[in-house]
């Protein structure tokens, strides 16, 4: 296996539906839906084609550690939309996100990629064009209203109750209008899956501005809810109903933390979820609910909210402006108080996570001077060092979560609990167009092994 893992680290492996693409000439006119149709059966003979190649391979043996060890390194699903190196982060069908930042469509003034784009290279491996995302906003904004037994759920909510929850309780209850429930119901052909599965997503990602919007409304009590302007693109649209639609550097801060929080390939729990609990056939409503139920936890997208705790704190124990013998201080008693510190370390990453150095630019463009931010970056100077000293964190580099909350917190979304909010909307991309993907190739349920102890004893037995 550490064989293989090497050879991607160093020669990323495209999927061939994205070689397929980027050989392809410019972007094809037309809808989402329809360039998928064109792409799915080329896809499928793909995948055809590599499992008689090379399905019956070895991929590398298993050591029991890994059993143990919540499955780190183990090659065991398949996603094409992204891919993760230890060493050089993210690629989104092959790109890295400057690349990204560069060639994906613009709002106009803006400077930050659309997520609509983002969606759509998920989706298909091509970069649209600027129609085409215009195309994708207006169809999220027409499909963004919540039923009103959904905005009831919301609101009985009581505001003690952590706005994950309360995202989660809205998803799952999306599933009363599923498309691909009812078509299951009626019969659907497996070949045919996809279809109710891309309408689902399409109305799941474009009701999320809504749910987000009225949960924060209820929370932190804002006044009157901003309507969806079908003018606007999506970032725009929650942003206005967060408050913030006034702000265009706020929108530009959404658009850039869309695209880069949406999808950090398979295996990440919230990814991995979605998946998961969609092979058993749950409708895209019901599997993303799952996944944001594992984005909810502190190891994993609950860290955004985390960090800025932790750094309150760490300012109202040593004071703004603290010197670097007082930030060690503080870092070491958060190691020594048995817990970790939250933002830095990841279970693939072994370098600076380039979401951060994304943050950090446009931290460095839009608020250079914030207090904050200079704290971020004295932190990312200290605790590298540290966690290498204290030898457990085979990681000691930030992550994204060391950096959103910062940004979030400047142009005065000061809530922290609502953080994940924001991650759970954006990461409904990634999932969604991997559900997608796994209807139209077929993916079947999934069930891995599990062993006893007792049996991995026996095994091993009469091998020693
Ligand atoms: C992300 C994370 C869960 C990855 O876990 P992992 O793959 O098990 O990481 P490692 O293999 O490096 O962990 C080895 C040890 O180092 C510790 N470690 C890892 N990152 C650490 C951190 N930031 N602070 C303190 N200790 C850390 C682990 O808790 C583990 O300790 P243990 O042996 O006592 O259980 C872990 O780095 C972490 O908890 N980070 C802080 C939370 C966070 O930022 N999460 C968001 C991730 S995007």
């Amino acid at each position: 296996m550490a064989s293989i893992l090497r050879a991607t680290r160093t020669r990323p492996v495209w999927s061939s539906l994205a070689r397929a693409q980027f050989s392809s000439s410019a972007p094809k006119n037309g809808a989402l839906k329809e360039r998928l149709a064109e792409l799915i059966p080329l896809e499928l003979e793909n995948v055809k084609r590599v499992r008689a190649e090379h399905g019956k391979k070895s991929f590398g043996p298993v050591v029991v550690d890994q059993l143990y060890g919540g499955m780190r390194g183990l090659p065991a699903l398949i996603w094409d939309g992204s891919v993760l190196d230890a060493e050089e982060g993210i690629r989104f069908r092959g790109k890295t996100i400057p690349e990204i930042q560069e060639l994906l469509p613009k709002a106009p003034g803006g400077s930050e990629p659309l997520p609509e784009g983002l969606f759509w290279l998920l989706l298909t491996g091509e970069i649209p064009t600027q129609e085409q995302v215009t195309e994708l906003s207006k169809d999220w904004a027409a499909r963004s209203a919540i039923p009103s037994f959904v905005e009831d759920i919301i609101d009985r909510c009581p505001p003690t109750l952590h706005p994950m929850s309360q995202f989660s309780l809205a998803v799952t209850a999306l599933n009363h209008d599923s498309a691909f429930a009812k078509a299951y119901q009626n019969g659907v052909s497996k070949k045919e899956y996809w279809g109710p599965t891309f309408e689902d997503s399409m109305d799941l990602i474009a009701k999320l501005p809504n749910i987000a919007g009225r949960i924060y409304n209820n929370v932190f009590g804002q006044g009157k809810l901003a309507a969806i302007d079908p003018t606007k693109d999506y970032s725009h649209n929650l942003s206005a109903l967060l408050g913030f639609g006034d702000n265009a550097a706020f929108v530009e801060l959404m658009r850039l933390y869309i695209t880069i929080h949406s999808d950090h390939e398979g295996g990440n729990v919230s990814a991995h979820t979605g998946k998961l609990v969609g092979s058993a056939l749950s409708d895209p409503f019901l599997a993303f609910a799952a996944s944001l139920n594992g984005l909810a936890g502190p190891l994993h997208g609950l860290a955004n909210q985390e960090v800025l705790l932790w750094l309150t704190k760490m300012q109202s124990q040593i004071g703004a402006n603290a010197s670097d013998a007082a930030v060690k201080e503080y870092v070491w008693a958060t190691l020594k108080g048995g817990q970790v510190v939250p933002g830095y370390g990841h279970a693939v990453l072994r370098k600076t996570d380039p979401r951060y150095t994304a943050q950090r630019e446009f931290a460095l463009k839009h608020l250079p001077s914030d207090p904050m931010f200079k704290l971020v970056g004295q932190i990312y100077e200290i605790v590298p060092d540290i966690l290498l000293e204290a030898g457990k964190a085979k990681n000691p580099w930030p992550n994204v979560d060391a950096h959103s909350g910062v940004l979030l917190t400047y142009y005065g979304l000061t809530q922290m609990q609502f953080y994940t909010v924001l991650f759970g909307v954006s990461r409904a991309f990634g999932v969604a167009a991997q559900l997608i993907w796994d209807r139209a190739l077929g993916a079947p349920l999934e069930r891995p092994k599990s062993y006893s102890t007792a049996a991995i004893e026996k095994i091993f037995k009469d091998k020693n």
